[in-house]
């Protein structure tokens, strides 16, 4: 969610004179423009309906730059693993369009007549394109435009509807006026949103076309979001309504099974850990630590996990934080790791006992000075006045160990390590039948030895 303040919003003149600068003295052709706009398209779709349930795309592709953003963003759904068709009636002559349909075609993504597509759209579509008419257009949509928008129009959230910059039927300025243009689930402004945008009221509203020069921002007086990182597109607007209630995914695994797995859970547990690494998965080693204090209160947080081998799990904090304060008083916790994109799950449990002094000096010796320094300053879990009282010792700190000397180790700061009697390794399946194989530290023969049982999901 975008919530970087004030967004342009342009007439239609001026987003023709934009049009006209970046095509004119900026040096850019509008195949480079068509190409990223789509793209932004294709991305913003890929944000909201994801391939495996939203798979079957019809672009619906009028005759103008608004056909051709549809065209280039069918084929970059098609990249992305969608299954795209293309309604395009009014073909443009020209050899970039031409072009465009060529590269569709060697896709092997079909094209299909007004004639062949069902009146209920949604019976063969699952998103739906609208791509006819852009901000240039004017007047009232002609045959078969006219019918194509009405098909839209009648579909009422049986299918997706994402328009292309402006809803076909609306008025670039005023909107919908006559009440019978698209009413879309998704509006994807390119550049910047037209004036019909403030009265968009569909769940999803994006911006693309992540190209204008700051030459051009100054120019026209943009004010415009950052986009994150690398994406060609940003959400805008008010947050998406969701029914929580609703919310489920289908998960699909390889199976767990008793024979594949280790006997020892610390090597298994080395095996998923070393996976979801290479899966390229944020913060592998993020967990939630719950704890219990005297009175049998539990509580959870996040922590980072700094080791982990046949002696325990180890993470660092404030002995006097509240966990601390639990640790002390119930020296037994929970670890859970979830790894959301192999539909895994993790849990530890055991009893915590504090690692020794000189393990915590040379981990907290391995840390980047800032945070050795925000080590000190925190008195974790305590009551602070303002963000200044954190922010005016730090900066304190910084200037007294500026010489580069040591920054000493807080006494009350240091880790902790929790040594497993029970594993629990979880893979989500199809219909909640996931697999659970749970170990648990038993006497076997005299001997404390790994158990595995496989429990009901
Ligand atoms: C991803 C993530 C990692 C965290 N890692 C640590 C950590 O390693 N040590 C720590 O003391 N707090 C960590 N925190 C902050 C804790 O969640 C928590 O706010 C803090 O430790 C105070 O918790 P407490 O009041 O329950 O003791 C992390 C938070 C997040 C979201």
């Amino acid at each position: 969610m975008n919530d970087s303040g004030p967004i342009s919003y342009l007439t239609q003149r001026e987003a023709a004179e934009i049009d006209e600068t970046l095509m004119g003295p900026l040096g850019f052709s509008v195949d480079q423009l068509m190409e990223l706009a789509g793209l932004s398209v294709a991305t913003s779709i890929t944000e909201v309906y994801k391939p495996g349930e939203y798979n079957r795309v019809l672009a619906i592709c009028g005759p103008g730059n608004n056909g051709g953003d549809g065209l280039v963003a069918a084929r970059h759904l098609h990249h992305f693993g969608y299954k795209p068709s293309i309604c395009y009636p009014k073909r443009t002559a020209k050899p970039l369009y031409a072009g465009l349909v060529t590269q569709l075609e060697s896709l092997s993504v079909p094209f299909v007549s007004v004639d062949d597509l069902p009146e209920d759209l949604s019976k063969d579509f699952d998103v739906i394109i609208d791509a006819v008419f852009g901000f240039s257009f004017h007047g009232a949509p002609r045959p078969p435009f006219d019918d194509l928008i009405r098909r839209l129009v009648s579909l009422q959230n049986r299918a997706a509807v994402v328009s292309v910059d402006i809803p076909s039927g609306w008025h670039v300025e005023e909107g919908d006026i006559e009440g019978g243009g698209v009413k879309p689930d998704m509006l994807v402004s390119l550049t910047a949103p037209k004036l019909c945008a403030k009265r968009f009221s569909g769940n999803h509203h994006f911006l693309g076309g992540r190209f204008i020069p700051p030459s051009v921002a100054e120019r026209f007086k943009l004010e415009l979001p950052s986009y994150p990182g690398t994406s060609m597109c940003v959400r805008i607007g008010k947050p998406p309504k969701v029914d929580i209630s609703a919310m489920r995914v289908n998960y699909v695994s390889p199976e767990l099974l008793e024979d594949q797995v280790e006997v020892d859970p610390i090597l298994q547990f080395r095996k998923w850990f070393d996976e979801a690494v290479a899966s390229g998965l944020r913060e592998t080693n993020a967990m939630a630590l719950s704890t219990t204090n005297k009175d049998r209160k539990p509580s959870s947080r996040m922590v980072l996990l700094k080791g982990f081998d046949e002696n325990g799990f180890v993470w660092f904090t404030n002995y006097e934080s509240k966990k601390g304060s639990d640790l002390t008083e119930n020296p037994c916790a929970a670890l859970l790791f979830y790894w959301e994109s192999l539909n895994r799950q993790v849990r530890i449990e055991g009893p915590v006992e504090r690692i020794s002094e000189a393990e915590s000096e040379s981990y907290y010796h391995s840390r980047p000075r800032g945070s050795r320094i925000g080590a000190i300053v925190s008195k974790q879990s305590s009551v602070v006045a303002g963000r200044h009282v954190l922010y005016d010792e730090y900066e304190e700190l910084t200037k007294k160990y500026s010489d580069g000397s040591v920054i000493p180790k807080p006494k009350n700061w240091g880790g902790f390590r929790l040594k497993p009697n029970l594993f629990e390794f979880w893979q989500g399946q199809p219909s909640r039948l996931h697999d659970r194989l749970q170990y648990s530290l038993q006497d076997v023969n005299g001997n404390r030895s790994w158990v595995i049982h496989r429990l009901a999901p």
